[in-house]
């Protein structure tokens, strides 16, 4: 897919879909409802639908029937319904409540308490909301139902926390914080995960802020974009080597993102920029001037605390969760355990539909969390113009070994929705 933006790892391999304007919106197949009918996941299933049967998200009541419907407009898998409302970001013992913790204290005490946080506002957004409201054009390929998950034409779960950007500003907030749960379909390896986590941040500016400086307001506004976010870098690794790249953002204007080297890498921290004037203008803001900010808390925690797979974030295994404690940046997460993986590899003629990602969302749906990777190991077109697709599913467990049997049965179920849903020739 085109890409999450921070939820990757320190081997970065794509960039965040809201980078290029060069991108737009291919037609791909709408692959929508996923049918479970793996045994293992029919019984995970049940019991989350019992625990959840009425969620409530950022005050507004939920139920399933609302996320997941049997309708073409609708691609809202199972598996995604079962982590709304999880909201690990507001678990102070969690990883990435700990990062959240750290970064609000950082604003705390070089804002004088000024940044208005929020981290529980409905990740249930209208595409108004996640795309319109901060400017993303209307070809662009993070609308397509490739990349985002929709409940209908009109409702998305947000693809990025700039999705309260808009609202929030028209609401005469003018420092805050938002953070929360995204969601976007993706491919599977140990840096992706189709929830992941960001936050956002806003500083808005008037012209008394900035008509002594000498400067104009946008020059005002990127250098104290800059300083704010070098802090906060040297705030969570240290007294680390940084720098800017330019970049595009359809938001910003200028666009930048920070990376910082570790670990003898560089690796990008966050997205950032001076907030296009039409977004403020909207907001009834005329004569200001802000900046704004998004990073992704999984990619940052991964690298902070020595996490070495996204899954490991979603891990009720004690193991995993007790090595955390509140208020301790850092620590370095000790593997319990590395239990084998198992290779399943299949061959399919590919059709002009075909996409990655809904080949990922077939294979969630029937291993969930089991599945570890899956990659493109052989491509190649015939003389007749066929394409065949070579791909490598890895299933392994983080928390226990898996039988021979377990993962035949997952690897038939694959082959099964694969053939039926995509309409691909197997081989
Ligand atoms: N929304 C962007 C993403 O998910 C991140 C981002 C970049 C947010 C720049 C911002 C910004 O507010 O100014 O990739």
């Amino acid at each position: 897919m085109a890409a999450l933006s921070f939820a990757h790892h320190i081997l970065l391999s794509k960039p965040s879909f809201f980078l290029h304007s060069s991108k737009t919106l291919t037609k791909t197949n709408t692959f929508f409802s996923i049918s479970i009918s793996s045994p293992f996941i029919r019984r995970h299933k049940s019991t989350q639908t019992i625990a959840s049967s009425l969620l409530e998200l950022g005050g507004v009541q939920i139920s399933k029937q609302d996320v997941v419907k049997d309708e073409p407009t609708n691609n809202v898998p199972d598996l995604i319904f079962t982590k709304l409302g999880l909201q690990l970001h507001r678990r102070d013992n969690h990883p990435l409540g700990i990062l959240k913790n750290a970064i609000y204290e950082y604003f705390d005490s070089n804002y004088n308490n000024q940044f208005l946080k929020f981290d529980d506002l409905c990740p249930i957004v209208t595409t108004k909301q996640n795309f319109d409201d901060v400017l993303v054009p209307a070809d662009h390929v993070s609308r397509s139902y490739n990349d985002t998950y929709y409940v209908d034409a009109e409702t998305v779960l947000r693809c990025h926390t700039s999705a309260h950007q808009a609202e929030l500003l028209r609401k005469g907030y003018t420092n805050f914080l938002v953070t929360g749960d995204v969601y976007r379909r993706d491919s599977i390896d140990s840096t992706h995960y189709p929830v992941f986590h960001q936050m956002e941040g806003v500083r808005v500016f008037s012209p008394n802020d900035w008509k002594d400086s000498g400067m104009d307001g946008t020059s005002y506004a990127a250098d104290d974009l800059k300083a704010c976010l070098e802090g906060l870098a040297r705030h969570l690794f240290g007294a680390v080597e940084m720098r800017w790249v330019d970049t595009y953002f359809p938001f910003t204007n200028p666009s930048f993102e920070l990376e910082i080297y570790f670990q003898e890498k560089w690796l990008e921290v966050l997205g950032c920029g001076v907030m296009e004037q039409e977004i403020l203008k909207r907001g009834g803001k005329t004569d200001n001037v802000a900046w704004a900010f998004g990073l992704g808390l999984e990619r940052l925690a991964m690298v902070l605390f020595d996490i070495p797979d996204i899954r490991l974030f979603w891990s009720t295994d004690k193991r995993f969760t007790s090595q955390f404690t509140k208020g301790q940046l850092g620590i370095k997460f000790k593997p319990f355990s590395k239990y084998p993986p198992c290779y399943k590899d299949m061959s399919f003629w590919i059709n002009d539909s075909f996409t990655e990602n809904n080949l990922c969302e077939i294979v969630r749906g029937v291993a969930g969390d089991l599945a570890e990777e899956v990659q493109l190991i052989d491509n190649f077109t015939n003389k007749k113009g066929m394409t065949s697709h070579c791909y490598r599913i890895t299933y392994r467990s983080m928390e226990r070994s898996l039988t021979d049997e377990e993962i035949n049965e997952l690897q038939w179920n694959v082959r099964d929705q694969v053939q039926s849903q995509m309409n691909v020739e197997l081989r």
